[in-house]
């Protein structure tokens, strides 16, 4: 008989063994192991001891994707029998909980509310950068502009047409990867008009239910500022998965953010955390640091309401500029530190989402 190529074959490792070693990989956001949550998908040993699965996240923007990969790898390179390992790394965001998401937008998986206390500390700047974060992870986004006292997302897009109108539905205009909607996008918008409670209600409603968003993994929504009657409106009529508190690290203004997160949490609304805006300066000339407000007050802030700390975006004159001409940093300046800051705040955002679509799912036994 020739010998064969297979030799060793009756080696390779069954399925049981092979997710028992990967059992060991423990999500560090949704504290359970990567097989009871049903991450660990298509799994193929081939008799040659070949091991190939798609390691399916929870979102694109996973901030442990690499050490995922990683973990999954030495795991199974040390195991008797493994000859090779291929590992698919895929997403699939899950949908919200709750029948109201699901009668209102039943194709967006997650809405992001993007809020703050007081205005001008850089919420519609946070909003635009974490959308446009998210979609360069590869997630489908949406931003919908819910200020519409004072709508930013035209101007800090670049976008300024109509949208259409197919079937009774407004078509969203598109930029930088991401389907916009706002209320500086419709006639007469900048007109000064007086928006009494039911009509930011319905406008806000209209913009989100009338709107041909298509299926989105994350809806982000940019708040107007303040905790007054339409921030109250949106939080009650908007099924919104939680809300992102943007902070600055003055005392006075970090005072008036943690009174609209309690706000928000009074509404049932989940905080899924403070970011902390113009948290640093960094010196155009030296490239040296400097925490003109004091360091660690948000921070200290989210520890006290045992809410996430999300992290910090540097004050950065890039960030103002950008805006300005109509780019989000992160995709016109992808390399410069306040880029890298949103990105790693859009990761932060997206295992918070995650953490509340899987906060009631029972464990999955695969086995
Ligand atoms: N990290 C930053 N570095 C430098 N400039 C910033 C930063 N964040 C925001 N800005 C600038 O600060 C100004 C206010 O930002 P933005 O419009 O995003 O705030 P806002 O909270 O949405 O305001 P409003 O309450 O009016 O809606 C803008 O000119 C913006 O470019
Ligand atoms: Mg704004």
């Amino acid at each position: 008989m020739p010998s064969s190529p297979n030799m060793g074959c009756e080696m390779a490792p069954s399925a049981d063994q092979v997710l028992k070693a990967l059992s060991t990989i423990v999500d560090p956001d949704l504290g359970r192991d990567v097989v009871s949550l049903g991450m660990i998908k298509d799994l193929h040993i081939s008799p040659q001891g070949q091991v190939a699965f798609t390691f399916e996240l929870t979102t694109p923007a996973c901030p442990v994707r690499d050490q995922f990969r990683r973990r999954a790898e030495e795991a199974l390179q040390g195991m008797e029998g493994v000859t090779g390992v291929d590992i698919k790394m895929t997403a699939n965001v899950r949908a919200a909980q709750g029948r109201q998401h699901q009668e209102m937008l039943p194709e967006v998986r997650q809405t992001v509310a993007v809020a703050s206390g007081k205005g001008g500390v850089g919420k519609s700047t946070v909003a635009v950068n974490l959308a446009a974060g998210l979609a360069q992870s590869g997630a489908r986004v949406g931003l919908l502009d819910a200020d519409i006292y004072g709508p930013s997302v035209p101007t800090l897009t670049g976008t300024r047409e109509q949208p259409r109108v197919v079937d009774d539905k407004l078509v969203p205009l598109q930029a930088y990867g991401l389907k916009l909607m706002s209320i500086g996008f419709l006639g007469g918008a900048d007109k000064a008009m007086i928006w009494r409670g039911p009509m930011v209600s319905r406008a806000i409603q209209q913009m989100m239910t009338d709107v041909r968003w298509g299926e989105l993994d994350y809806l982000v929504i940019d708040l107007p500022p303040g905790t007054g009657d339409a921030s109250l409106t949106i939080a009650q009529s908007v099924p919104l998965t939680g809300v992102v508190i943007v902070a600055t690290p003055q005392e006075l203004a970090l005072e008036i953010a943690v009174k609209a997160l309690q706000m928000f949490r009074t509404l049932n609304v989940t905080p899924l955390g403070l970011v902390e805006n113009m948290s640093w300066f960094v010196c155009p000339g030296c490239g040296q640091e400097h925490y003109v407000f004091g360091h660690g007050s948000t921070e200290r802030a989210a520890q006290r309401l045992g809410v996430p700390f999300l992290g910090g975006i540097p004050l950065d004159q890039q960030i103002r500029s950008e805006a300005d001409s109509g780019a989000p940093i992160v995709v016109s300046r992808p390399d410069s530190p306040g880029a890298r800051a949103f990105r790693d705040l859009a990761s932060q955002v997206a295992a918070r989402t995650s953490i509340q679509a899987f906060r009631r799912l029972p464990v999955i036994n695969v086995r």
